[in-house]
């Protein structure tokens, strides 16, 4: 990082409701004093009511970008000028970008999940089935992810079933020959569908603070040893869903590797400049 703030200095940030724990502001910081830029990564946490006016407060302060996290991804499109195309098919945005007043919408998710899972879960997603908890922003990007790399089966279980079938709906039309399966979260299938799993996603907020003592799981049990499961969330680093998946013998895998390569990517868009994504992480990872 540059020593001092000056005239030149360029701002870009991270809008959520829920972010005091974020770790965006250390990773983006850390990437800027490493290789000395001159730019500053502010947290902008704000409340629903505002969002429009803080995404209009982009332009009006020159903002070079911004990342957009839980729960906005869905709700900030209607405000932007432009959505880039795959952004647009799975229609969440996690970063924007600021060209000359114009403020276009990315998806850098997709790229940080499926790089995370092939790194650091070692898995091939190829012919594989899955279970995901959740149908919100999050999940719309892990679930692209799956059926680009060609996962043979999705099973969505959300809390609100008409939101899981909405991503069927959608995602069946870019993937014709995609097997999705939409639940609700109560649904007697959930035993037979995680036997039959290799990977198991939570995409939902249980976990997260202040529901520190919540699952999207309630049975544990049901986790196996063939499972790689792993949770968007990285505060607390280990949640309650993965202490109970490591109990029963499965591999684990938190939200910060996935934060971390998104995380650079959205970097690159913003600057044009693009660090190891691997390099950053034992930063992170030290430091957190
Ligand atoms: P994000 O952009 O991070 O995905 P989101 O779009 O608000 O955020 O989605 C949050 C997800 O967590 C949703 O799947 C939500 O379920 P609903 O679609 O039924 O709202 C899920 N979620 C949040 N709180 C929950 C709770 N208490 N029980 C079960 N699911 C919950």
């Amino acid at each position: 990082m540059k020593k001092d703030i000056n005239g030149k200095t360029k701002i870009i940030g991270v809008i959520g409701k829920n972010i005091e724990n974020s770790l965006s502001p250390l990773i983006h910081n850390q990437i800027i004093l490493k290789y000395s830029l001159n730019f500053r990564y502010m947290p902008f946490q704000i409340t629903e009511t505002d969002l429009g006016k803080a995404i209009q407060g982009i332009k009006g302060l020159n903002i070079k970008g911004v990342n957009i996290t839980f729960p906005y991804k869905e709700k900030v499109i209607e405000f932007l000028d432009e959505v880039e195309e795959s952004a647009r098919r799975i229609g969440a945005v996690n970063t924007i970008v600021n060209n000359k007043g114009i403020l276009t919408g990315y998806n850098t998710d997709v790229f940080g999940f499926k790089k995370s899972l092939q790194e650091d879960g070692k898995f091939a997603i190829k012919k594989k089935k899955t279970v995901i908890f959740g149908a919100g922003g999050a999940a719309r990007g892990v679930i692209y992810a799956l059926l680009e790399e060609g996962i043979e089966e999705i099973c969505i279980f959300n809390r609100t079933l008409e939101k899981a079938k909405k991503i069927k709906q959608d995602f069946s039309s870019f993937f014709p020959r995609s097997c999705i399966n939409a639940f609700s979260l109560e649904e007697e299938n959930l035993k037979d569908k995680i036997k039959k799993a290799h990977l198991l996603v939570n995409t939902t907020s249980l976990g997260m603070p202040p529901k520190i003592d919540d699952a999207p799981l309630q049975n544990q049990n049901l986790f196996h040893s063939n499972l790689l499961v792993y949770d968007l969330i990285y505060y607390p680093a280990k949640t309650l869903f993965l202490r109970r998946a490591e109990r029963a013998g499965a591999k684990t895998i938190n939200g910060l590797p996935m934060l971390v390569y998104q995380g650079i990517e959205s970097f690159y868009l913003w600057t044009g400049f693009k660090p190891e994504g691997k390099e950053i992480l034992e930063i992170i990872e030290r430091s957190a």
